[in-house]
């Protein structure tokens, strides 16, 4: 914080209004609006593009110079050096943890993993074809039913066992969402295993043959968790926030996060890249839609090209495309219909002007549906799987402003609708 200051002279206000500056440690300053209300002012700023909700120390980003950090640590390297639950532990307590501390992160989140029984049921009342998107929204927010002795957020440790158990049951949830699905039993998770190897045990396996878990594809998923683990106040988190804000119950305000994920153009955008794919079908079609983008009547869009804050380059999106590269050889991928259309997609983002002049470059989301669609995971549970790994995030940005001071998130309006008028009878109409 500083002791900056702006000066605002708004038409009709005699006196100039003086308005505090902060800096944080890194990217801009911000202008504190607060006392505008006073003075019979608000701000307007649809889309939340010049705002800055809260304060936090989680996550920075830099969109101009493709810049990502997890408290202080750049994204590729937590994605080349460590693994989704030490970046878990890194969001949630703000360091790096030691080696025991590890050992005791991981074993308390692997003694979570298992659901209540009684929640393995509610699946079966949802229909059979149902988005695996839809039943996370409901189980999610079923755990809160579940789990009373975590209830309480005014209690530290209840906070802290709320986090565990959200980190350790969501991929057991996401694959009972799949495993339902296609008619097969729910696996119980292996906690033998490590956790993205456990979710891969639990989506593909079956209870009449031991698993047989790719360590590459395992390494590749714990990576798409830990490109996915946080990205500061996006629509999920700060959905997750809002919720948070008047005092809903943990569980409730993730189910909030992973509705607003759904959407394609945030989180559900993965998904929209394969079905993207699917609709171009071969190269020689690629013309045609890449037309349809840049026409200004045709609402289509590229799925996985732009992003509201990277301008530059997404560095997540740099280190998926090196774990697309391992995965597609590992698997021995090499003439793929998709990939070849996905590749031409991305060398004509790289070079067309109307890409180049908007900064629309590939995003994680256009990699990461290559990743997976090569492991063989059904479309629709790409965005299951951003929700998983976004988890994390989600709950140390909950766990972060319930720990400080907040207030009730309540935006505010620019009024254009009728002004006051007198109700008409049915007959006057
Ligand atoms: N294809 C074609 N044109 C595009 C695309 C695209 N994917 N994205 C943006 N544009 C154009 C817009 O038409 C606009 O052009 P104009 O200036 O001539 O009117 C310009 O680029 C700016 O677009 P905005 O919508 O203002 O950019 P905004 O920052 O609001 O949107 C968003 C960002 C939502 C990601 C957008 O780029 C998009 O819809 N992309 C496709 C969906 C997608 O991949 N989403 C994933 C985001 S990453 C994530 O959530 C993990």
């Amino acid at each position: 914080m500083s002791d900056k200051k702006a000066t605002l002279t708004v038409d009709g206000i005699d006196e100039p209004i003086e308005l505090p500056v902060y800096s944080g440690t890194l990217g801009p300053d911000v202008i504190d609006v607060g006392a505008l209300t006073a003075k019979g002012l608000f701000t307007y700023d649809p889309g939340f593009v010049s705002t800055a909700a809260c304060e936090s120390q989680i996550t920075f980003i830099d969109g101009g110079k493709g810049i990502l950090l997890h408290r202080g640590y750049p994204i590729d390297q937590l994605a080349n050096q460590s693994d989704y639950l030490e970046t878990c532990y890194l969001l949630l307590y703000g360091e790096l943890p030691n080696k025991e501390e590890k050992e005791k992160f991981v074993s308390t989140i692997t003694k979570h993993t298992m659901v209540h029984e009684q929640l393995a049921r509610f699946f079966q009342g949802f229909r059979r074809d149902a988005h695996p998107m839809a039943i996370m929204c409901g189980v999610v927010g079923a755990l809160s039913a579940f789990y009373h002795d975590s209830l309480d957020i005014s209690d530290e440790s209840h906070r802290q066992i709320a986090a565990f158990r959200l980190i350790a049951k969501m991929p057991t949830l996401a694959a009972m969402s799949y495993k339902f699905s296609i008619g097969q039993p729910f696996m119980y998770p292996d906690n033998s295993m490590g956790y993205a190897e456990n979710f891969l045990h639990m989506m593909f396996g079956n209870p009449c043959e031991p698993s047989n878990v790719s360590p590459v594809l395992s390494k590749a998923m714990d990576r798409i968790f830990t490109l996915h683990a946080d990205h500061e106040q996006n629509a999920s988190t700060s959905t997750v926030r809002l919720a948070g804000s008047s005092g809903a119950n943990p569980f409730a305000c993730i189910a909030a996060g992973i509705a607003a994920l759904w959407g394609p153009s945030h989180g559900g955008a993965n998904e929209a890249v394969l079905e993207m794919l699917e609709e171009i079908g071969d190269v020689y079609h690629i013309d045609e839609f890449v037309a349809r983008a840049k026409d200004k009547n045709d609402p289509f869009r590229l799925m996985g090209f732009g992003h509201r804050v990277y301008k530059n380059f997404d560095p997540r999106a740099k280190v998926m495309k090196e774990s697309a590269d391992e995965v597609l050889a590992e698997l021995g991928i090499v003439d793929d219909p998709l990939l070849a259309v996905a590749k031409r997609l991305e060398e004509i983002a790289l070079e067309d002007e109307y890409f180049i002049e908007r900064k629309l470059y590939p995003n994680v989301d256009f990699y990461s549906g290559i990743i997976l669609k090569a492991m063989g995971i059904p479309t629709s549970m790409f965005t299951v799987i951003f929700a998983v790994g976004r988890t994390v995030g989600w709950i140390a940005h909950w766990h972060e402003m319930i720990s400080g001071s907040y207030r009730i998130g309540r935006p505010r309006q620019l009024y254009t609708g009728y002004t006051q008028r007198d109700f008409k009878p049915m007959d006057q109409r």
